[in-house]
């Protein structure tokens, strides 16, 4: 039954139906879509509309609506379930209701468009979501800090241009992503609060005619304010480009750990080794072991992507206020939330069980003259410029590569035949622990730095700290 039918003489072709119709995917905004017609009968209510009784006898109706959609999320898609053939997720609610109350069920709807309900509703949603989104990239944040600390003396080497640069932490790296997932936890905490606003009683486009107390409605729906342009309320969605946005950055986030984890996994670097459990096999060569979950890290990224242009575009050339265009925000948001919800729920499964080569990542560490900064700091220490300790560095760096050894491993007399500054002291300077050593400034991956660094990523998502405002 559509809810619009008085105004027509005949009934809709199929297609555009089937064109025009949302409840197939917008049946996920049903618990939404009761929660706020609860919030609107007890405002309706307080404006006069609604007798106390009335009001009592539709919450009770409501809430045994949502009871059902509570154990049977899918309830409005099964046709025997009420609201036969309904166009979208609210005319469903509205025709369920009305098989249980009759006439009383047609009340509800007085003052309120579905331009303002929707547009509650998924702010509804998009809250919901964020918090399921944040606790998710907490739950990922402790498993690197807990990676980080199982590797907090494991030494790898890490990487500029992908090519070895300098010996880091293994403990450093993980920490690198948690600094990460916590600025995305801090731009969904900060979205979050533009999107917990409430556009309902703004009718149509206009406002409601109703005396509708707007203050304590958005409060009753566990909002933080009410929205203040009518025009504005039912056609914003910066709430989900905004959350698209924040979505959008820790896929990236992500998709780049899912690339480092690729990499370290080859045979090449062989860095570390996935667990069966998340990793999968080929179906031609008996031998592979393929890091599938690390790949779809990095591939989910792409469509999450989409999501937020999709919307983007949708919206730019919209006149106020509604457009049916809008129709289209759900599906991007919806899918870019899952699916970013998946990636994150993989990260503590593949990190929880992640075994490190501690020997391969020392010989990473290790090799590709990775000391050679360390060398060039020291001939500094002893008064050269560094411009010129740079130069002196990379001629002897070009001789061990020709005599195919290690900077330790030369003579002192053929390191002074470049670096005349050096003297015996000069080996015990460019190990990789004094690397390490000399790097012990905030932010450093100098061992006391790094166990601060865990001490600190620990204390951020400690369960029971998940509250606190980053
Ligand atoms: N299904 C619609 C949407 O998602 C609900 C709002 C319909 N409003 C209207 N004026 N036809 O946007």
């Amino acid at each position: 039954m559509a809810l619009w039918g008085g105004r027509f003489e005949s009934g809709p072709d199929a297609l555009f139906r089937l064109y025009n119709d949302s409840l197939r995917f917008d049946y996920r905004l049903g618990t939404q879509d009761i929660t706020g017609s609860i919030g609107w009968a007890r405002a309706i209510s307080r404006a006069g509309v609604l007798s106390a009784d009335e009001l009592t006898k539709l919450e009770a109706a409501l809430n045994d609506l949502l009871a059902m959609l509570k154990t049977d999320p899918q309830a409005p898609l099964a046709v025997e379930a009420g609201g036969q053939g309904a166009e979208d997720i609210h005319s469903w609610v509205e025709s369920a209701l009305i098989d249980r109350v009759g006439s009383l069920g047609k009340k509800l709807h007085t003052g309120r468009s579905r331009n303002d309900q929707v547009a509650t509703d998924l702010r509804l949603w998009t809250r919901d979501a964020i918090d399921e989104r944040i606790a998710e990239l907490f739950a990922a944040h402790r498993s690197l800090v807990a990676l980080a600390a199982r590797e907090k003396s494991t030494m790898v080497s890490g990487y500029t241009h992908l090519q070895r640069a300098q010996p880091v932490l293994f403990a450093h790296w993980a920490l690198a992503y948690a600094d990460m997932l916590a600025r995305d936890i801090a731009r969904f905490t900060d979205s979050r609060k533009r999107v917990n606003v409430c556009p309902l009683g703004s009718g149509a486009l206009a406002g409601s005619a109703y005396q509708i107390d707007r203050v304590q409605l958005a409060k009753d729906l566990g909002f933080d304010s009410p929205t203040t342009n009518s025009l504005d309320g039912v056609s914003d969605r910066d709430f989900v480009a905004e959350t698209l946005s924040a979505a959008a950055v820790c896929a990236a986030h992500l998709s780049r750990l899912g690339e480092d984890l690729v990499l370290y996994s080859s045979q090449e670097f062989g860095f570390i080794e996935f667990d069966d459990s998340v990793a999968s096999g080929s179906s031609l060569m008996p031998q592979k072991k393929n890091p599938d979950a690390a790949e779809l890290l990095r591939g989910k990224a792409g469509r999450i992507f989409g999501s937020l242009t999709a919307l983007l575009t949708t919206i730019k050339g919209l006149p106020l206020a509604y457009n049916k265009d809008l129709q289209e925000d759900k599906e991007p948001l919806f899918d870019a939330m899952d699916h970013l919800s998946l990636s994150l729920r993989m990260v503590p499964k593949m990190l929880d069980t992640l075994k490190v080569r501690r020997e391969v990542c020392e010989r990473a560490a290790k090799g590709g003259y990775s000391n050679a900064t360390d060398l060039a700091d020291y001939l500094v220490s002893k008064g050269v410029p560094f411009r010129e300790a740079h130069e002196q560095v990379g001629a002897v760096v070009r001789h061990a590569l020709a005599a195919g050894k290690a900077l330790e491993e030369l003579p002192l007399a053929d390191m002074q035949r470049f670096c005349s500054a050096a003297a015996n002291d000069v080996f015990d300077r460019i190990t990789i622990t004094r690397g390490l050593a000399a790097r012990e400034l905030l932010g450093g991956t100098g061992t006391k730095a790094v166990e601060h660094a865990i001490a600190r990523a620990a204390a951020f998502s400690a369960p029971g700290s998940d509250h606190i405002q980053p």
